[in-house]
């Protein structure tokens, strides 16, 4: 016999990273600030994420490319790995996300799936949810208020 069983996520909306609370703004500002120094060469498309640690620390990654493709990094793990290689008893809160075209305008970066797995563990190894902001087209942040709306199922043993 089947059971069919839905599944529904949950996520809000801001129209503009002005309009996001203080804390946030200031995050997303950081991520923002962060595409600056992706390496990016490959792909010209530089992505920057901001994460918040609870204690207030901003800890901020950019992706990081390599001739040998695979071997390059996204920003989000870039920063989630410096932040638990800097900061290891410090719970992760939130995580900005944004990326910057050639050009110089913003766009979504909507986190890849090996991002959303390390962002899962993150949160599990912090014991709190991890917020992430998500830069979305037309200026606005799209939120969800921790990582199993983006990775529903995600692998643990
Ligand atoms: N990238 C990120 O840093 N984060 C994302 O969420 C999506 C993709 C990077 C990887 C690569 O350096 C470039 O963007 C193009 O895929």
């Amino acid at each position: 016999m089947t059971t069919e069983k839905e599944l529904s996520i949950r996520y809000n909306e801001y129209p503009s990273v002005e309009s996001l609370p203080d804390a946030d703004r200031r995050l997303m500002e950081a991520a923002i600030r962060a595409t600056a120094a992706a390496y990016a060469p490959y792909s010209h498309f530089s992505v920057g994420a901001a994460a918040m640690l609870d204690d207030g620390t901003i800890v901020t990654g950019s992706n990081q490319e390599n001739v040998a493709y695979p071997s390059g990094l996204c920003a989000e793990r870039t920063a989630l790995f410096a932040a638990g290689a800097q900061h290891p008893d410090r719970a992760v809160t939130a995580l900005a996300i944004v990326a910057r075209t050639p050009e110089g305008n913003l766009v979504e970066a909507s986190p890849c799936g090996a991002c959303r797995q390390v962002m899962a563990e993150t949160q599990k190894r912090g014991g709190m949810p991890l917020r992430v902001l998500m830069y979305i087209g037309g200026g606005g942040i799209r939120e969800v208020e921790g990582t199993d709306a983006l990775l529903p199922f995600s692998f643990s043993f």
